[in-house]
């Protein structure tokens, strides 16, 4: 039917019609907000991240408070470590009292309702940066890895998270780590599998927030992390991680991945997360610094573009302002 019959402008006119064929909603219920925790007291600032703080285990508890007067549902847990705690075995990983254990112990003893989420990774404990263990040549050696990373997420399944997220790219890890849970009598413990994770430049501000820049330096991940040119290959691993199984899948980075989420939820019609990384955060607070974009206004509209492109949920660094944004509106 065309013009004038066809004038899509008159759903458009008010507001009543507006939110009737509004398509997407955004809720509280949406967001999962990831923390920095570190081994100090008090809080420390994230230079690239404004806004964005290292936690003592205490502020923690002060933030995850607030999460859950705003119904938030989950946290995503990052321990910074100390220098002293690296190594090139990565030992402190699976500490049981490490950083990251005693936060999940923490978390789950104060705010038992509130979802815990582990980043299951090496990287942080690494000397030299990276999320695996290195042979001679400075190769990520997979399978050394896959078992370091086992024992990772039994630590923290101990402690008590709920969900444990791997997020480090090493083939056959969600496999290994699924058996080892079962057999150790975690059965509700959940996989989140970073499972289309690229090898993206968007993730500076994080390795500055976990201190794992410095010891990085020049090299990078693009012999585990994907080629932001492939699309086809994220299918592939989101069906192996599925297979070997993952609960939940995750896509990252965010907003210049949109189509991947699109096709990934499309295809497998499983609980589909999306990380709105940190780079995706440091550009639009800086640009609100400046005056240049209403940082309300654009996070907001960026979160339900998640939505719009099939997310089920969005980890970000703005996930308390956005709850209290949508609370407020
Ligand atoms: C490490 C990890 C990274 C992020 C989450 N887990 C960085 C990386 O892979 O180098 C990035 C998150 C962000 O940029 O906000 N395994």
């Amino acid at each position: 039917m065309a013009y004038p019959d066809t004038r899509l402008r008159r759903m458009r006119r008010d507001a009543f019609s507006r939110r009737l064929m509004r398509e997407t909603v955004l809720t509280t219920d949406d967001l999962i907000q990831p923390v920095f925790v570190h081994d100090a007291t008090g809080r420390a600032p994230v230079a690239s991240m404004p806004g964005v703080e290292r936690l003592s285990i205490d502020e923690l508890l002060r933030v995850a408070e607030a999460a859950s007067e705003l119904r938030i549902p989950a946290l995503a847990l990052f321990p910074v470590t100390a220098p002293e705690a690296k190594s090139l075995h990565a030992t402190a990983a699976w500490d049981e009292d490490g950083l990251a254990q005693r936060a999940v112990r923490a978390l789950k003893s104060r705010f038992p309702q509130l979802g815990v989420i582990t980043d299951v990774a090496l990287d942080p404990y690494t000397a030299h940066g990276q999320d695996g263990l290195l042979d001679d040549t400075g190769y990520v050696l997979n399978d050394a890895t896959v078992d370091a990373l086992v024992k990772q997420a039994l630590s923290h399944a101990a402690a008590g998270a709920d969900v444990v997220a791997p997020s480090d790219m090493m083939d056959g890890r969600i496999g290994a780590i699924r058996v080892a849970l079962e057999e150790a009598g975690h059965v509700h413990t959940r996989i989140l599998a970073y499972a289309a994770k690229y090898a993206s430049a968007f993730y500076g501000p994080f390795r500055d927030a976990v201190g794992s820049a410095a010891a990085l330096g020049k090299a990078d991940k693009t012999t585990y992390q994907m080629d932001p040119a492939n699309a086809d290959e994220a299918l592939r691993e989101v069906a192996l991680d599925l297979d070997e199984g993952a609960d939940m899948v995750m896509v990252k980075p965010g907003l210049p991945y949109l189509d991947i989420v699109r096709r990934v939820k499309d295809t497998f019609g499983v609980p589909t997360f999306a990380y709105q990384v940190s780079g995706e955060y440091a550009m639009l607070k800086a640009a609100a610094a400046n005056g240049w974009l209403d940082e309300r206004a654009c996070a907001l509209e960026a979160l339900l573009a998640f939505k719009r492109a099939g997310a089920d949920g969005v980890l970000s660094y703005f996930a308390l302002d956005a709850a209290r944004w949508l609370r407020d509106a």
